[in-house]
């Protein structure tokens, strides 16, 4: 059994596997009617629980969608309604859960929430994102890429805005796929040390860029996340779009980087803030295929983390 928390703590290795295994079960339903279960019904008999403290579309519907296609069951739980949001330890609740289902996958805010969940559960946990990291949502990116540019290895990724969640599972990835990443946003936004260090300490190069116009030249892909997290106070609303309004994905933007260089949002996007519409719908966006591929790459992990 493996828990799926983070990706600088899975193995290189695995998470390639993962991302080869995700292509294949993709394949294997490409022509295949949106409502038919797939041919290899992996998780026949299981039981998923997804818990969810925060909001979500992608993550709940791509979860519960795939456990389903794999022959599963799921029971999707509001960290609110559960005893969990009313005192009862996360230990206890993982150790409760742990009796009834055969996998967990959790959203939550604090990233020691996830890891005292995966410490006490005897089944396998999947972060489905923390104030921290998105892992999930970055094997799905990854995926993509490759589908539409090749192997992401050697390549260079620009993370414009915010140092956030999903920007520190990026830089986990270009450290675990061997790509290099130019964040561009401002000093009081940058990313997590932590993250930007293990990057470099696996042999990526992680530059750190004030000016989106330089920051984008030879870019693969650029990157635009929320100027406000689900963690972030709203207070600080103002405050933060004022600091990254420099940093908006929009046409110069995209002229200054080149037709290389895909675009990619984990979604929800606020249109007009971090990226204009005009990108979102435009030629070089594979934001749809992103989210697409949630389905597919978490079907992947489910079955890694199982051992199927
Ligand atoms: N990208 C993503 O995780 O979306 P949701 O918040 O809708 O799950
Ligand atoms: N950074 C965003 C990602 C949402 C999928 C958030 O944490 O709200």
């Amino acid at each position: 059994m493996n828990h799926f928390l983070d990706l600088h703590t899975t193995d290189a290795g695995e998470l390639r596997q993962i991302i080869d295994h995700a292509r294949a079960i993709k394949t294997a339903r490409e022509g295949r009617p949106r409502g038919t279960p797939d041919d290899e019904q992996a998780l026949a008999g299981r039981m998923v629980a997804l818990i969810f403290e925060k909001p979500s579309t992608r993550t709940r519907v791509s979860f519960d969608v795939g456990v389903r296609q794999m022959g599963g069951q799921t029971m999707v739980l509001s960290g609110q309604d559960m005893q969990l949001g009313h005192g009862e330890t996360i230990a206890d609740t993982a150790r409760v859960l742990s009796r009834y289902v055969d996998l967990i996958m959790i959203r939550t805010f604090d990233e020691a929430v996830l890891h005292e969940m995966a410490d006490a559960a005897s089944v396998p946990v999947i972060n489905g994102l923390t104030d921290n990291s998105h892992p999930c949502q970055i094997m799905a990116d990854i995926m993509t890429f490759e589908e539409h540019r090749g192997p992401i290895k050697g390549k260079k990724v620009v993370w414009t805005g915010d140092g956030n969640n999903v920007c520190a599972s990026f830089l986990h990835a270009a450290g675990q796929f061997g790509f290099d990443l130019t964040f561009a946003g401002p000093m009081q936004l940058d990313p997590d040390p932590k993250a930007v260090g293990f990057a470099r300490d696996h042999g990526s190069s992680i530059v750190i860029e004030r000016d989106p116009m330089r920051a984008v030249e030879g870019a693969d892909l650029i990157v635009a996340d929320t100027w406000v997290s689900m963690h972030d106070a709203q207070s600080a609303r103002e405050r933060r779009h004022n600091m990254l309004r420099a940093y908006q994905v929009n046409d110069a933007l995209m002229a200054a980087a080149g037709d290389k260089a895909l675009f990619m949002h984990c979604l929800p996007a606020h249109r007009g803030e971090e990226v204009t519409s005009s990108v979102m719908d435009g030629p070089q966006s594979v934001i749809f295929d992103e989210a697409e591929n949630r389905l597919h790459a978490q079907k992947a992990v489910m079955r890694w983390c199982l051992g199927l």
